[in-house]
């Protein structure tokens, strides 16, 4: 059985993960607004990937005969000042998901609620191939540059990473 407070943290990274999907969908909207295609196919592919990360806990929390909540999301911003910021602030988006991860697997054995603890070990491997996704994009984004043409590349160089992630899960 599953104590309060897990399931009360649990269903906290229910509603991050619910606005980390509400957020890269808002990211989606204002790269294809911006002519960036590659970015917003990007974006859309994590959105829903959220969106799992999200259904996922759901789904445990039932399975363990706990209570999971459809979270309220908070509305995400819409403008961006460059497509620059927008990887800098899914980077940090992606530290925080990681930190608030920790935060569940130290819970979970303070607990001693080793199903959790299990359960979690999926969350932190994800977390580490995501900010190590993001860390080389942004690396690209720097070598690529600001000068003429470089939104241009930076668009095809993450039209090519996301198909490659396409790839990727499809092959798992
Ligand atoms: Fe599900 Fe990218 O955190």
């Amino acid at each position: 059985m599953i104590s309060d407070k897990m399931q009360a943290a649990l269903n906290k990274q229910i509603e991050l993960e619910g606005y980390a999907s509400f957020y890269y969908l808002s990211m989606a909207s204002w790269c294809d607004n911006e002519g960036l295609e590659g970015c917003a196919k990007f974006f859309h592919r994590q959105s829903a990937e959220e969106n799992m990360h999200m259904l996922k806990i759901f789904h445990y929390l039932s399975e363990i005969g706990g209570i999971a909540i459809a979270p309220g999301i908070a509305q995400p911003p819409s403008n961006f000042e460059s497509i620059q910021t927008v990887f800098k602030l899914v980077y940090a988006h992606e530290q925080k998901v990681t930190a608030s991860i920790n935060d569940l697997v130290r819970l979970a054995y303070e607990e001693k609620d080793y199903t959790t603890q299990n359960f979690l070990e999926w969350y932190i491997a994800e977390q580490r191939e995501e900010e190590a996704l993001i860390r080389m994009i942004l690396d690209k984004i720097k070598l690529i540059g600001t000068g003429g043409m470089s939104l241009y590349y930076i668009d095809k160089e993450i039209e090519i990473i996301n198909t490659a992630q396409i790839a990727a899960e499809s092959a798992e």
